[in-house]
């Protein structure tokens, strides 16, 4: 039995040619942040941006990818066309659950509900190894907007999630991509769509989304634009046993 699927390519231009039903969307767009000025944001690739001292102190080699550099006008609207696309694809009462940080908070609420989707609230993803910042409040947490399409009526057998995730970015061996969320985080999320369901992920990165939708008993369906990082993904979904 097929449990995953992955395209290679846009999702911007992916998406309208799907029509599989799904559950639940969860996904980690790039954030187009990382930056105090809008040139420190819109002129830097995602490694310079996002791996300290361009990745060069990392031992292994991570892998770049494009779309970083829109300003917040720009990525708010193109974020909304994307998930309008998702949107149309999620069963009534199925739900988003969209990463973001907190410079793109805002932009990220307004897409989702521009999208169609109906804001319910925002989780937190704290990083237990985050750097002390003299004077000012530590920035060690990420966000994830979620909302649902439509009305959201509980089955016979709800699940109870947190609204609190404390996860570190794996290291080592296990770190394949510069913004990899934690796989222990993702099994949680996933878990919104019903065991069976299905999980779509448009920015699949190193498959993530995807190994915790399989370790979970949910099939998943992925779209990644970087043909380096969709062999990753390819490679690390076809090593998950299904639960
Ligand atoms: C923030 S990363 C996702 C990381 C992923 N959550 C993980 O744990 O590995 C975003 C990914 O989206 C991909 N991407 C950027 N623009 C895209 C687009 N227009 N369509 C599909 N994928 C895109 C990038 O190549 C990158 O791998």
């Amino acid at each position: 039995m097929t449990t995953w699927t992955l395209h290679t390519g846009d999702a911007l231009t992916t998406l309208p040619t799907l029509d599989t039903p799904v559950d639940a969307v969860i996904c980690d767009p790039p954030y187009n942040s990382g930056g105090r000025t809008m040139t420190s944001r819109t002129s830097r690739t995602a490694r310079q941006k996002y791996l300290s001292e361009g990745g060069r102190n990392h031992g292994y080699d991570l892998g770049d990818f494009t779309g970083e550099n829109r300003d917040q006008r720009s990525y708010t609207a193109w974020l909304a066309l994307i998930l309008a696309e998702c949107h149309r694809l999620t069963r009534p009462g199925g739900a988003a659950l969209v990463f973001t940080d907190w410079r793109q908070l805002p932009a990220t609420t307004d897409a989702l509900q521009a999208a169609g989707y109906t804001w319910r609230g925002v989780a937190v993803w704290t990083k237990p190894v985050a750097r002390p910042q003299p004077g000012r409040l530590r920035q060690d947490s990420e966000f994830i907007v979620w909302g649902s399409n439509g009305a959201m009526v509980p089955g016979n057998d709800p699940v109870y999630l947190p609204g609190h995730f404390t996860g570190s970015q794996p290291r080592g061996a296990e770190r394949r991509h510069i913004t990899q969320k934690p796989l222990d985080v993702m099994r949680q999320l996933v878990r919104i769509a019903p065991t069976g369901g299905t999980v779509l992920d448009p920015f699949t990165g190193s498959g993530t989304t995807g190994a915790a939708a399989l370790m979970e008993g949910r099939t998943f369906i992925g779209i990644e634009q970087s043909v380096q990082y969709a062999e990753v993904a390819r490679a690390r979904l076809a090593g998950t046993a299904p639960a």
